[in-house]
C-alpha cells in the first residue's frame, strides 16, 4: 500500500512541478506508469483534466457535450480497463438510463429507450502528458430501428468538438460481446458506484 501510495504523490508532484516550468500552465501530466496509479493520484489527474475535458467537447456546440456532466456517474474514479485504446474512462448515465445501468445486472437486461451512456476519457501521452480522449455515446434506440446494433446508435465527440468518425459495426462488434447485458460492458468492479 505505502509504496503505491508513493508512486501516486510523485505522479502529483511531477504534475505540478511540470506545469510551473516545462509545459504550460493547465497541462497535467502522469509520472509512471498509468496503471500503477492509485485513488489518489488518478483523482489528482481527474481533477487537473476535468474542466478541460468539457471544454474540448463543448467547442462544437453539442449539447451532450455540457449535459452529461450533470447526469449519474456510475464509478467512483475514472480506471483504465483496457479496451477503448487503454484510456482512462468515466462513464455517466442520463436519468433514463441511470437506474437499470446501476444495477450492473449481467442477464436479461434491457435499457429503456432514450437510455444514453456518455463514456469521457483520457490518456497520457509517451511523455506522460495527459490528453482529452473521445467522448464515447449509446444511444438507446426505438425497438427495431437498428436491430442489427442491438438498437443502440453509437456515436462519439472528438477532442474538439467535431462528431466521432466512427462504423456501428466497429464499436458493436466489440459491444455484442456483453450480449446478456444489452451491449453494455460496464465499468471495473473496483471502480462501480451501485444504486441505493
Ligand atoms: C474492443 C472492444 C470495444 C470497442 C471496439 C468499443 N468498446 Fe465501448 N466499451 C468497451 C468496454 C470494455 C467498456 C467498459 C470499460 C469501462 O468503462 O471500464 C466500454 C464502455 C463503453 C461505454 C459505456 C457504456 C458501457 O458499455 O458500460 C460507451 C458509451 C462505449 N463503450 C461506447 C463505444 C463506442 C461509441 C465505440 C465505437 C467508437 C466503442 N464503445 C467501441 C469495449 C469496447
Amino acid at each position: 500500500m505505502k509504496a503505491k501510495r508513493a508512486i501516486a504523490i510523485a505522479a502529483f508532484a511531477a504534475g505540478a512541478a511540470l506545469s510551473t516550468s516545462a509545459y504550460a500552465a493547465n497541462t497535467c501530466v502522469i509520472a509512471g506508469d498509468s496503471y500503477d496509479l492509485d485513488d489518489a493520484g488518478v483523482n489528482a489527474i481527474y481533477d487537473c483534466i476535468k474542466d478541460q475535458m468539457v471544454e474540448a467537447y463543448a467547442k462544437g456546440g453539442d449539447e451532450l457535450a455540457t449535459a452529461y456532466r450533470s447526469w449519474a456517474p456510475t464509478a467512483t474514479r475514472p480506471a483504465v480497463a483496457g479496451a477503448h485504446s487503454e484510456r482512462f474512462l468515466m462513464t455517466f448515465a442520463n436519468d433514463i438510463a441511470a437506474e437499470q445501468y446501476l444495477k450492473f445486472e449481467d442477464e436479461g437486461v434491457q435499457m429503456p429507450v432514450g437510455s444514453i451512456l456518455a463514456k469521457e476519457s483520457f490518456k497520457a501521452n509517451k511523455k506522460g502528458v495527459v490528453k482529452v480522449g473521445p467522448l464515447f455515446l449509446m444511444t438507446k434506440l426505438e425497438a427495431g430501428a437498428a436491430p442489427e446494433y442491438g438498437d443502440w446508435l453509437y456515436g462519439g465527440i472528438q477532442p474538439n468538438g467535431k462528431p466521432l468518425k466512427i462504423k456501428q459495426s466497429f464499436c458493436h462488434d466489440c459491444h455484442v460481446g456483453w450480449e446478456d447485458q444489452d451491449a453494455l460492458a460496464y465499468p471495473l468492479e473496483e471502480v462501480r458506484i451501485s444504486a441505493e
